[in-house]
């Protein structure tokens, strides 16, 4: 059965690379719903998700539609992962402190699948103890990590802090799918 990946895409310069995801999802037969953080939309318009996933893209809680459909409880209820990437220090904070007051968070807090979250942002940001701590809440609550990697940062400089690279992740996601079907 076709499974359903939540891509989470927030606003760092990586996620363009949310495209790349997306296209290689889609070629493996995942059915992809792009959830944006309002950030996101000034690096990547919804569009190019939409094109890619042939699905409909989430950009915010309060949309008034004809038919009741709270996005953030009706995808997360059909997902079988979410992935978050690039996932900035931002995102990675009000996950950790239960932050639910956008699209993304709130379908993370509405859902109980697994999460896998690839952070991406400056080497200060990635090592500044508070990210580092909001990383470990959510490894203790079972949230799994891909990356960063070191190499060449936004800033230009060389730093630990570069999303991992998609093949990475898109392993990542295939190996979750493989254990919880050895699980099951
Ligand atoms: C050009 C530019 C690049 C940015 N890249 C990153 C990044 O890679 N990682 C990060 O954590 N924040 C980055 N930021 C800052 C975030 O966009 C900012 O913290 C924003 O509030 C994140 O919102 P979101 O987490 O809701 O998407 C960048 C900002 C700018 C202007």
């Amino acid at each position: 059965m076709t499974k359903n990946i939540i891509l989470g895409v927030t606003g760092s310069i990586a996620a363009f690379k949310a495209a790349i995801i997306v296209s290689k999802l889609k070629s493996l037969d995942f059915d992809i719903t792009v959830v944006m953080t309002q950030s996101s939309q000034n690096f990547i318009h919804p569009l190019t998700f939409r094109t890619l996933s042939q699905n409909k893209v989430v950009t915010d809680i309060f949309i008034d539609e004809s038919v009741y459909d709270p996005h953030h409880v009706s995808i997360a209820h059909k997902a079988d992962l979410i992935v978050i990437a690039p996932a900035t220090a931002n995102i990675i904070g009000k996950l950790a402190s239960g932050i639910a007051d956008d699209a993304l968070t709130s379908t993370v807090m509405a859902s109980n699948v697994p999460v896998i979250i690839a952070p991406a942002m400056e080497e200060n940001m990635y090592k500044s103890p508070i990210t580092q701590r909001n990383i470990s809440i959510l490894q203790e609550v079972g949230h799994k990590f891909i990356g960063p990697e070191k190499g060449r940062l936004a800033s230009g400089r060389t730093g630990v802090g570069r999303l991992a690279d998609v093949e990475l992740i898109i392993q990542a996601i295939i190996e979750e799918f493989q254990n919880k079907s050895s699980s099951d």
